[in-house]
């Protein structure tokens, strides 16, 4: 059976709640995370990237880090009060700039060459899920990254447990696109 998707209030709400819910500043296991991150994309061969997006940014923990490879980062996410917590942590940061928008409904325009979902998709319904897939890709400029991060095992609230498989169909799709998959156990 299909789950809903998981919106807008769900978030503002865990965020009234925690100031870090998933203890992205803190744990272990999200700094092991951010690593495997940055090591697929320092696997690049050391690129750079000119137009950076980041799909739901959260607390901007990640987007800080990513912030160093890019000339300009824009992070999205639904919850202003995550942003409001991104925006702290990121104020010495000019090439970064943040906003409140709803993948796929709202999405800053492109084209992008580097765009980083990072344990955000698994969130969507299937109609959601197609078309964010879809404009992600038209938004894509020649020769870009993307790079996915999922949590796999199965939750009770997640309504995606394989978003990855079809991220990966959806991108080796593209005449110009290289896909590479990895399971780390963190
Ligand atoms: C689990 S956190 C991931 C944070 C960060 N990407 C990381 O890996 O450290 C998921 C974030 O995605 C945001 N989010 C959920 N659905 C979204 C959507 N449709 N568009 C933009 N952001 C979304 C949530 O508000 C939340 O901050």
């Amino acid at each position: 059976m299909s789950r809903s998707r998981i919106g807008r209030e769900f978030f503002e709400d865990l965020y009234a709640r925690f100031e870090d819910p998933w203890q992205f500043a803190d744990s272990a296991h999200e700094h092991d995370k951010y690593a495997h991150t940055l090591a697929a994309l320092a696997a690049l061969d050391g690129k750079r990237f000119e137009r950076g997006l980041e799909v739901g940014c959260s607390i901007g923990v990640l987007t800080k880090q990513l912030a160093d490879l890019c000339d300009q980062l824009v992070g999205i996410d639904v919850s202003d009060r995550a942003l409001a917590r991104s925006r702290e942590r990121l104020r010495d940061q000019p090439r970064v700039s943040l906003a409140r928008m709803s993948l796929p409904e709202e999405m800053p325009p492109g084209p992008w060459d580097l765009v980083v979902c990072s344990e955000v998709l698994y969130y969507f319904d299937e109609a959601a899920f197609g078309l964010a897939l879809e404009r992600l890709r038209t938004a894509l400029g020649d020769g870009a990254t993307v790079l996915a991060v999922h949590w796999r095992p199965a939750t009770s609230t997640y309504p995606r447990s394989t978003p990855c498989r079809r991220t990966a169909r959806l991108w080796s799709a593209q005449p110009t696109a290289r896909t590479c998959s990895r399971r780390t156990s963190c």
